[in-house]
């Protein structure tokens, strides 16, 4: 398939208007504006190495289409920090040591703050099918899970 489009969306806060080819992913889309914090592992929506937020949501990058983002709302894991703080589950992870390679660690982040956004109170069953969602080959999840819940408790005391 041939023939570029355009497509304007928001991009961690921002406007954004990207030239893209109808069959391009939102995960080489990232790649080809040097937005690199997204890894790319299985490229078939297993791993979750990818996870990004749409419109609130956690999503796939390397699923879905990046002609798809047509007027709504990408956050990728270099938007996660804020006025020069990293996020609370930031913080988490490197308290709880829930980073050893590190590759699955923006998916992981990602897809939990999707998730606190929606419900702050997440339980410890909350939390490992949440977890259960993404793969990590080196920590074991118990730090994950460790971290996500120490941002869950951050969340509910947040003003
Ligand atoms: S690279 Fe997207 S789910 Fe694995
Ligand atoms: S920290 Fe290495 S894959 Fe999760």
């Amino acid at each position: 398939m041939s023939g570029r489009v355009s497509v304007s969306f928001r991009l961690n806060g921002s406007d954004c208007t990207a030239e893209v080819e109808p069959r391009q992913t939102v995960a080489d889309l990232l790649r080809a504006m040097h937005l690199t914090g997204t890894p790319v592992g299985c490229e078939q929506g297993v791993c979750g190495s990818c996870t990004v937020i749409v419109d609130d949501d956690p999503a796939r990058a390397c699923l879905m289409f990046a002609c798809q983002l047509e007027g709504r709302s990408l956050r990728t894991v270099e938007g996660l920090a804020t006025g020069g703080r990293l996020h609370a589950l930031q913080e988490a992870f490197d308290e709880e040591d829930a980073v050893q390679c590190g590759f699955c660690t923006p998916g992981f982040l990602m897809l939990a703050a999707a998730a606190l956004e929606h419900d702050p109170f997440l339980n410890d069953d909350a939390i490992d099918a949440l977890v259960s969602m993404n793969l990590c080959r080196c920590t074991g999840y118990g730090p994950i899970r460790r971290a996500i819940r120490r941002a869950a408790k951050e969340a509910r005391r947040a003003p």
